[in-house]
């Protein structure tokens, strides 16, 4: 049994429709999607492309409106953004290029007014020691590696000390092994800060390593599909059994097939993933 403070989720997701219009059309992005994110959850959204994982991260991250429901950070409607949520996203550029690794990290600390300079460089210096770029502080971010980059953006992110991180693929346009290192690293990280996160990707394999919970969206509008238990499989379970009939299950519920979908042994499925699966 997970013991979850009593005070509620920090974050509640309520029946949030999710539109966009332009003159011409109206896009529905996302159907009545409902979650809640627990202090301490490594929560992911997956889904495939165009499902509306980004759209749900903004709303989160109070950069846009859902056309109806709402998003609540303990307790409170979310409006618009706040220094409590730092996002990292996929892009490299997310960087201003004319500001060191060691500005770019100070910047949200000083812009928020959160600390003076002296301490905003104290605790940008610790975050960057913590990713590894320690001794890159004074460089620019075009010298930097896609991984290296990363890595800034999570020190930026983490320096705020946020009650939510909130991270949009930010690997995705990473090589395999990068990736792996990265996903690592985020882990141990993890393991130290015990932040909350909101992680979205579009990779099974990526959801059930760096997640504690996963929520499975359907294609184009997204809807929920299931909320996966998966805190048990960290790096090391890559090959394992378990861990490839998880893949297996999220798999089938991501793609359906025609008609009665054959779930294999699904008994046996339920002692690795318990899975609530919701009608769609
Ligand atoms: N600014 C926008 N204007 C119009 N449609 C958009 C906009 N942003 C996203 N969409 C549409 O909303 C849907 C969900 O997009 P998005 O949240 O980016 O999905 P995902 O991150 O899962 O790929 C897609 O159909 C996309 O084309
Ligand atoms: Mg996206």
């Amino acid at each position: 049994m997970t013991m979850h403070p009593s005070d509620g989720p920090l974050l509640q997701v309520s029946n949030v429709n999710i539109e966009y219009r332009t003159r011409e059309r109206q896009v529905r992005a996302t159907h009545d999607v409902s979650f809640d994110v627990w202090p301490g959850d490594r929560f992911i959204l997956l889904g495939p492309s165009g499902c509306g994982k980004s759209s749900l991260l903004k709303a989160a991250g109070g950069f846009l409106t859902p056309r109806s429901g709402q998003l609540s950070l303990a307790g409170s409607v979310i409006t618009s953004p706040g220094p409590e949520r730092m996002m990292v996203f996929q892009e490299f550029d997310q960087l201003p290029p004319w500001k060191t690794v060691l500005e770019n990290v100070m910047f949200p600390l000083l812009a928020s007014r959160k600390a003076s300079r002296a301490e905003a460089k104290e605790t940008a210096l610790h975050f960057l020691h913590k990713v590894g770029l320690a001794e890159f502080a004074d460089v620019m971010p075009h010298m930097l590696s896609g991984g290296m980059k990363q890595r800034v953006a999570i020190a930026r992110a983490l320096a705020m000390k946020p009650r939510m991180l909130l991270m949009d693929e930010p690997f995705a346009a990473l090589d395999a092994l990068t990736r792996r290192t990265m996903q690592e690293e985020l882990l141990a990280l993890w393991e130290e800060e015990r932040f909350t996160l909101l992680f979205v990707t579009h990779s099974i394999e990526e959801a059930l390593v760096v997640g504690s919970r996963i929520l499975v969206l359907s294609p184009h509008p997204g809807r929920v599909r299931a909320e996966i238990n998966c805190h048990q499989f960290g790096l090391n379970d890559f090959g394992s059994e378990a861990f490839q009939h998880a893949a297996r299950h999220i798999h089938d519920l991501l793609f359906p097939t025609n008609g009665a979908s054959p779930s294999p042994s699904s008994g046996e499925e339920t002692a690795y993933v318990a899975a609530t699966v919701h009608p769609s």
